[in-house]
């Protein structure tokens, strides 16, 4: 088989086999199929689609390039959850903890940012010494031991997945269907769970812009996952506007440790209980939406979940003083608030500008191999349907250069656009 000719016939749109689709990622994960070809491959995949037989043969060939998880000689059932990626989407930092807390053992398998969209694990490592680099070993026994992990690919869970991720990431060749549900379903398979939660986002910040597309992601993604032995459900949710007010990865940790307190904004807030609640559920750990929802509202009110979090930080040897302490996080140099122009109700603050400019402030990579600033981000103050007036704090951009600054400003003032009219807040799900 010839590498070329498989990006010739998918550049045709014709449909490939499993031989074909199995070739690729065997070749690519080996390193035999450089990442030019590669990325000509996923392009071609971008624009002229796949089947759902070509999505599922392409996820079970990525999740068999490492190993696959029996988790069942360590814990009963294991949940997992993933969103499809997102603005200000520190959600797992919270649900994590917060279900393990109720007793539901959840392992799970993150990524790094793509695109305008942040990643989990970036936003951990902002924790000095939190290590995402857990071997399959490491993770079956945190998973024992503590009822919760958190590891990156390298863990030879689908790490196929890992090199493809990060050239999707640099060649813009995210927004495709089949590649985003075939690059979380993999880990997802890969890394064992037997219940599994879909978050998928739509709207301006998200890789779905409206119900129809995320509809379809989240259903090929379902079917995979039930094809794959796995009770698997999804929500839509909104992705419009930031989830909760950090966008940046220490913000983003300081605004989950907060939401741990019980402090976060009230959208964020909403959103780590209900996703909790659907896990709760699906795990079987109530019998019914109203009693899983009570198991998470109490862990989290009294204190539980919180000490997970803790409990989390210090079993992946991350610095937990950190997590007592937010002042002891590096802050950016350079931190602006920029004050409303005028008085208004905000209609938008478009996410994926959001998303941008904190990737361009350095939060995320223009290159694979670039390092991410954590320090870097922006905080907006106010959501859509709020009522605003001129001179109040619109929002504050944290920076290290103090041109990325200025035009920091400058984009996230555009963002947010005014109306004279009420504006209705945005749901937080769709369905
Ligand atoms: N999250 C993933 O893990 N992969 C994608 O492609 C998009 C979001």
């Amino acid at each position: 088989m010839n590498f070329k000719d498989i990006i010739i016939k998918k550049r045709e749109k014709e449909e490939l086999s499993q031989e074909e689709l199995a070739f690729f990622v065997e070749g690519f994960a080996k390193g035999e199929i450089p990442d030019y070809q590669a990325s000509a491959w996923a392009m071609a995949v971008l624009l002229n689609g796949m089947s759902a037989r070509e999505t599922t043969d392409l996820t079970l060939a990525i999740a068999k390039t490492g190993d696959t998880l029996d988790l069942s000689d360590v814990v009963d059932i294991a949940i997992d959850k993933h969103s499809s990626g997102g603005v200000g989407d520190k959600t797992t930092l919270v649900v994590l903890p917060l279900v393990a807390a109720c007793g539901l053992p959840v392992g799970k398998m993150s990524g790094r940012g793509l695109g305008f969209s942040g990643g989990t694990l970036d936003k951990m490592e902002a924790i000095p010494g939190f290590n995402v680099n857990l071997s399959t070993a490491e993770f079956k026994k945190q998973l024992k031991e503590h009822g919760m992990v958190l590891a990156g690919q390298s863990a030879n869970l689908a790490p196929a997945d890992g090199k493809l991720y990060a050239l999707r990431d640099v060649t813009g060749t995210v927004p495709s269907i089949p590649l985003i549900a075939s690059s979380i379903m993999s880990k997802k398979i890969a890394a064992g769970a037997q219940a599994i939660v879909l978050d998928v986002k739509l709207g301006l910040g998200a890789f779905m812009h409206n119900v129809e597309e995320a509809r379809e992601l989240a259903e090929r993604m379902v079917a995979i996952g039930e094809l794959a032995g796995r009770k698997t459900i999804a929500l839509l949710s909104d992705m419009n506007q930031p989830l909760g007010n950090a966008v940046g990865n220490t913000l983003e940790v300081l605004e989950a440790i907060e939401a741990l307190h019980g402090r976060g904004p009230a959208d964020f807030m909403e959103h780590c209980l209900h996703v909790s609640a659907q896990m709760l559920l699906l795990g079987k750990k109530a019998e019914d939406e109203a009693t899983a929802r009570k198991m998470a509202e109490e862990v989290l009110a009294d204190g539980r979940a919180f000490i997970k979090f803790r409990e989390l930080v210090i079993a992946q040897g991350g610095d937990v003083s950190y997590v007592d302490d937010a002042s002891k996080f590096s802050k950016a140099k350079l931190i602006e608030t920029v004050n409303a122009p005028v008085s208004g109700n905000l209609a938008q603050i478009h996410a994926r500008v959001v998303g941008e400019t904190a990737v361009e402030l350095g939060a995320g990579r223009a290159q694979k191999e670039d390092a991410v600033d954590h320090a870097v981000g922006i905080i907006i103050h106010h959501k859509v349907g709020d009522s605003v007036k001129k001179g109040e704090p619109l929002f504050t951009i944290h920076a290290n250069d103090s041109a990325l600054l200025a035009q920091a400003k400058e984009a996230i003032l555009k963002a947010h656009t005014f109306s004279d009219k009420a504006v209705a807040p945005l749901p937080l799900f769709y369905d």
